[in-house]
């Protein structure tokens, strides 16, 4: 019997062989006027059509869904939400024209949000993050992917992941180690010494205490070349780390290929990204992770070539890329359109990218990202009467419920308070 029952919705179930590529995007599975069943445990025990009363006996709590969207609980697979302080300061430096990383090269951007959090205790960080994932959950986010790097020193980069591994929050967070998102100043005359403190000593400090389970690096002109984010990724890999890149978000820079090259689980931004790396990440299996709302908000002109990616045969994933300077917000639902407006997705592509090809991106594919039997009961009921709907009506809020392994945790667009046991 079931614990919970979801009747009377539009079930978008995005189930279907994972990673979803090529025409497999276009197919969301959807169960017109469909239940969800749900287990004590949280899990999903059937979805199908009809009203599935089979499954309900008097314990059986219902959720009359009124014929709207009932989808999986979205999936962010990159974000920086760990920092502190805020950089709204910025908008009147590019209003002037100084590009992001002329802001980066002065000393300020991500190395303002450095001072910020290196300055910041564990409780304020913890109150902002749990203000962020609170705002997420609201928004319909059920996992999120957080990667640290604004510590950059051994002390303050585990000071953040500990932050993030310590939350207690109903949403689930998978931790990344990301030292290498700039050269912090106390090194900026030997960049080489951070790449070795790195290599030497918080890697292997990370993977010791299981702070992390994947290793990022920010590459990028200026930032870390291909030859040393390759040095600092097998590095990672040496110790266990999946790994994830910051390719060719700004300049192309090769990448696409080194993520290949490394068999990194996912190559993340890439607006920039060559023929050649989308041919190779296609080879080596390589999920793109793309973040419209980063190109819309750096005002790049240009965005991932989400099309030519798909054309090739890859299945991409979407995120919000939250984070201080780049892409100041938390919102998905936001993200989608900038997919549909700045790269031509349609709506199912776009919904398959931030919900199951999203949790094959963080490893999670097995778990969430569908409403399938035998997956985590992670839904959000949206007030829209189709999926369609959701990219049409824009800037708004649509979640109306959101359900975490089981548990009503957003309730007629309301949070609940509580932890993750609660
Ligand atoms: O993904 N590219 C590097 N990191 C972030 C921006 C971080 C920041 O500006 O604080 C990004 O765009
Ligand atoms: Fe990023």
């Amino acid at each position: 019997m079931a614990e919970l029952l979801i009747q009377n919705g539009r079930i978008v179930t995005c189930a279907g062989n994972a990673p979803k590529s090529m025409e497999d995007l276009n197919d969301l599975n959807i169960i017109e006027n469909g239940y969800v069943a749900i287990s004590s445990a949280g899990m999903i025990l059937d979805t199908g059509g009809g009203s599935g009363d089979f499954y309900r006996d008097a314990s059986t709590q219902i959720i009359d869904a009124g014929g709207r969207v009932v989808m999986p609980g979205l999936v962010d697979p990159h974000t920086h939400a760990v920092h502190y302080g805020s950089r709204e300061n910025e908008i009147e430096l590019k209003l002037r024209g100084v590009p992001y990383l002329e802001i980066l090269k002065q000393g300020g951007g991500i190395l303002s949000t450095v001072r910020a959090t290196r300055s910041a205790s564990k409780d304020m960080l913890s109150e902002k993050l749990a203000k962020t994932l609170n705002t997420m959950l609201l928004w319909g986010t059920t996992t999120v992917e957080i990667k640290s790097g604004y510590g950059l020193n051994l002390l303050d980069e585990v000071k953040c992941l500990e932050v993030v591994r310590d939350m207690d929050h109903p949403i689930e967070t998978v931790r990344t180690y990301m030292g290498a998102h700039a050269v912090p100043p106390e090194y900026s005359n030997n960049r080489a010494a951070y790449i070795d403190f790195m290599l030497t000593e918080v890697i292997p400090y990370v993977a010791h205490h299981k702070l992390a389970e994947f290793i990022d690096c920010f590459c990028e002109e200026g930032v870390f070349s291909i030859e040393e984010s390759e040095q600092i990724l097998r590095k990672g890999a040496e110790f266990g780390l999946a790994l994830k890149i910051h390719a060719d978000e700004i300049e192309p820079m090769g990448g696409g290929e080194l993520a290949a090259r490394v068999q990194a689980v996912t190559a993340e931004h890439l607006v920039a990204v060559s023929d050649q790396g989308i041919d190779d990440m296609a080879a080596a299996g390589t999920i793109p992770i793309l973040l419209p709302g980063t190109s819309f908000y750096l005002k790049l002109k240009t965005y991932a070539p989400a099309r030519k990616m798909i054309a090739k045969g890859l299945p991409i994933a979407l995120a919000s890329d939250y984070n201080p300077g780049s892409c100041p917000t938390e919102s998905l639902q936001s993200v989608m359109v900038h997919a549909y407006l700045g790269m031509g997705l349609t709506p199912a592509e776009i919904i398959n990218g931030i919900t199951i090809n999203a949790a094959h991106a963080i490893r999670r594919g097995h778990l969430i990202g569908s409403i399938e039997a035998g997956k985590q009961a992670d839904i959000v009921i949206m007030d829209a009467p189709n999926e369609q709907y959701l990219i049409y009506h824009f800037g708004i809020n649509h979640v109306h419920t959101v359900i975490k392994k089981g548990k009503i945790r957003v309730q007629d667009g309301l949070l609940k308070q509580g932890g993750a046991d609660d």
